[in-house]
């Protein structure tokens, strides 16, 4: 499972990328809106940023201005996917996209049917939100793994990424589900990396080889 950033602060990204481990990163109009900057920049920056698939979303509600709109930005950089929204006219544009071999990415997802239409427009990406649907007592794990059952069930290559993901249990769960990637707020991915034992070994590992220098140096 690629693990991509949900995020479009280029701190961020820079930070975690040289991790070494960061797949691609999603963004959304209200993560550009954070950025309070022109956001044909904030997207020039993360396409040259990172190597991997870089999740730009339109923002035209009617088929005809999203498609164009798509083509634009498709046009920024060759890693760069076209998020549309799952609507009809999303699902328009977004076929007209694959048509011209622009990769989208359906976003907005809540339903196993819904997942079902953007395999069937050949989609890049499908991306299922599940901490929107467990912030309404739904069962956001539930419909991922249906999602990954009916994909290979049916043989669709659209790649499921598990999005609004809220803590490091959904990007396992994720994984043990079968998603082919997770995207994730900055703070997750940190959490992602850290375990008190970790922390606590290192120290009594550092603090022993540091007792043993001391010996040999008294004893030399
Ligand atoms: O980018 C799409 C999705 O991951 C948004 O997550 O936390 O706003 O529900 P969230």
């Amino acid at each position: 499972m690629k693990l991509f950033l949900d995020t479009a602060n280029i701190d961020e990204i820079r930070e975690i990328n040289r991790w070494g481990v960061l797949g691609g990163v999603t963004t959304n109009p209200s993560l550009i809106a954070k950025e309070s900057s022109d956001p044909d920049r904030v997207w020039k920056e993360i396409l040259a940023e990172v190597d991997g698939p870089i999740s730009l979303e339109t923002t035209e509600l009617e088929a005809d201005a999203m498609y164009e709109q798509g083509v634009e930005l498709a046009r920024m950089a060759p890693n760069a996917v076209v998020k549309v929204p799952m609507t009809p006219d999303g699902l328009r544009a977004g076929k007209r996209l694959v048509q011209d071999d622009i990769r989208i990415n359906v976003t907005l997802v809540f339903s196993p049917a819904q997942a079902i239409l953007a395999a069937e427009i050949d989609a890049y990406i499908v991306s299922p939100f599940l901490g929107r649907l467990d912030d309404v007592a739904s069962d956001g794990m539930d419909l991922l793994r249906r999602i990954c059952e009916i994909y290979q069930v049916q043989g669709y290559e659209t790649n499921v990424l598990a999005a609004s993901l809220r803590h490091p249990m959904h990007v396992v769960e994720a994984a043990a589900a079968g998603a082919d990637i997770a995207t994730m707020p900055y703070a997750v991915f940190r959490q992602l990396v850290r375990h008190p034992l970790t922390d606590i070994g290192l120290e009594t590992f550092l603090q022993d080889w540091e007792g043993l220098q001391k010996e040999l140096k008294e004893g030399a």
